[in-house]
């Protein structure tokens, strides 16, 4: 095995690249205001008593501007005053917030979001007071609001050498969310931080370009969360081959670029005790191999990765907050091309179960990947549960297009608290279908299985072919290839990719298996 935690450029990226972290976030009293300042009313434009209090001096001019603009604060609208007088600020923001009782935990992220939508880029400061028109929030609440901040923040821009003009940014943003307790809420952040940059990690795996990106540098990357305590193993090919893996050596065979298995251990539970599993699809690019994918947007590709890069960012949270519990996360890394020795249709593959698959389409890769690390893991950790992440199947967007991650288990209790999680968090998931007569659909004439089922049902059928290697192990298979990549602009992301389903993870694991 190659690279126990071996370094290299890190998370930070390429050498001489290295990103500044504009964002600077903090808590603070009430009282403290500097910068634009951005406060929450409900609707009927009730405001908190400490928001009430520092708009005293401007509260005829609030309520002129609000009737003038017709802001009653209907959750989404907003109403802006530049440079309002009797207040010593740039600019004052009025968000509003609705009907608050029925605000949840995801709602006060999209409104972190929202207040720093209205932060100009060219701000260097701003303060957010961190309270609805029924008073002082709770720290959690607070660091919720917070989490909002950070992911509406985030941008990817490490490959932009020059702005244009009237684009540009400050180089520092100043943002302070005030409080009644801002120790307490600093405390609760000190926990969410861990998930906001396992949000981050991820993004910013998935937007890596692939020349950057291939299989061996985010093996490297992945090897820098040994920092936080992570045992992490590096497999090569070589290692792969003697473990017997056919169908994930397969797909790499036509790269340049060599492939990799990465296997990340948190053990923050009780010794002993048979730990969680997390498995991704890495697939670094995906040409579509010798059934080359057509010109149009192949360049989405890149992000063929982001279950690997889920679960390099969910294992980040998970140890980066001391998470209680076992958890593995697993990641198949190859590069999916064509070549005079990549793999053709009609070939057939061994792969580590024992199990023959014949290529049909080299297209559809990554189940090929994932049969052998689900058994793999499965071998090795007999896990409590195995949850894979794949953008697996353009079908998947075809039928739930973005709003929703395609779930397949063979488990209720799964389907249950993951469908918990994603109403909790806003990474919803949508069950579909499985049984035998899709099974049959993927039964090959010369191996045990064919890699695809027909032009009918092509999400089914590839999760069918998952299935076969995972016995009788609870297992929830998410096809993320329409909530993870070209993701709508929304409060909390402007960026390309959305690091979807690390929130989702993190508080399955939280709400159910923290001792
Ligand atoms: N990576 C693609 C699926 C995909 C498509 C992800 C669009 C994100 C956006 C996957 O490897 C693939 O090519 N699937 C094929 C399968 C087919 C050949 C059976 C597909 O969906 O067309
Ligand atoms: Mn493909
Ligand atoms: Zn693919």
């Amino acid at each position: 095995m190659s690279g126990q935690g071996s370094t290299g450029p890190g998370q930070d990226g390429p050498e001489g690249l290295k990103m500044p972290d504009v964002l600077k976030l903090g808590f603070t009293r009430f009282a403290r205001i500097h910068g634009v300042l951005v406060v929450f009313c409900s609707e009927d434009l009730k405001f908190g008593p400490a928001t009430k209090k520092a708009l005293a001096p401007v509260d005829a001019s609030v309520r002129r501007a609000a009737a003038a603009d017709r802001f009653t604060g209907k959750n989404g609208s907003s109403l802006e005053i530049v440079a309002p007088a009797g207040l010593d600020l740039p600019r004052l923001v009025v968000i509003g917030t609705g009907k608050e009782s029925e605000l949840k935990t995801r709602d006060m992220v999209k409104l972190g979001g929202a207040a720093m939508g209205k932060v100009p880029s060219a701000a260097t400061e701003a303060t957010i007071f961190a309270e609805l028109s029924t008073g002082a929030l709770r720290p959690e609440q607070v660091a919720d609001l917070a989490l909002g901040v950070r992911l509406r923040a985030y941008t990817f821009d490490r490959y932009k050498t020059k702005r244009k003009e009237g684009d540009e940014r400050a180089d520092k943003v100043e943002v302070d969310l005030a409080c009644a307790n801002s120790g307490a809420a600093e405390k609760a952040w000190a926990r969410k931080v861990a998930i906001a940059d396992g949000v981050v990690l991820a993004r910013d795996l998935i937007n890596e370009p692939a020349n950057i990106l291939y299989p061996a540098e985010l093996a490297r990357r992945a090897s820098a969360l040994s920092k936080l305590g992570v045992a992490v193993e590096v497999f090569d090919v070589a290692d792969m081959r003697k473990l017997g893996m056919g169908a994930l050596l397969g797909v790499g065979q036509g790269s340049a670029h060599d492939s990799r298995m990465v296997i990340m251990r948190w053990n923050g539970g009780k010794k002993g005790v048979e730990p969680i599993s997390f498995i991704g699809k890495g697939v670094c690019f995906d040409s579509g191999g010798i059934s080359i994918k057509p010109a149009a947007g192949m360049e989405d590709m890149k992000g063929d990765m982001a279950g690997a890069a889920c679960v390099v960012g969910l294992m980040h949270a998970l140890a980066a907050r001391k998470a209680k519990v076992n958890a593995v996360g697993a990641i198949g890394l190859v590069e999916n091309m064509p070549d005079g020795k990549a793999q053709r249709p009609g070939d057939i593959v061994k792969t580590m179960s024992g199990q023959t698959i014949e290529i049909i389409n080299t297209d559809a890769e990554g189940r090929l990947v994932l049969a052998d690390v689900l058994h793999y893991v499965n071998k090795r950790f007999k896990p409590k549960f195995m949850i894979n992440l794949a953008t697996l199947t353009g079908a998947i967007i075809v039928a739930l297009g973005q709003e929703y991650a395609g779930l397949f288990s063979n488990n209720d209790r799964l389907v249950e608290r993951l469908s918990k999680a994603g109403e909790a968090t806003g990474e919803r998931v949508w069950r579909m279908p499985l049984g035998p007569e899709y099974d049959k659909m993927i039964d090959s004439k010369f191996a045990d299985m064919k890699n695809t089922g027909g032009r009918w049902a092509g999400s089914i059928t590839a999760a069918q072919l998952l299935q076969r290697f995972v016995d009788k192990t609870p297992w929830a298979h998410l096809d993320i290839a329409g909530t993870a990549l070209g993701s709508p602009q929304t409060d909390i992301n402007k960026s390309w990719s959305s690091g979807w389903g690390v929130r989702l993870l993190d508080r399955l694991v939280e709400d159910h298996y923290e001792r």
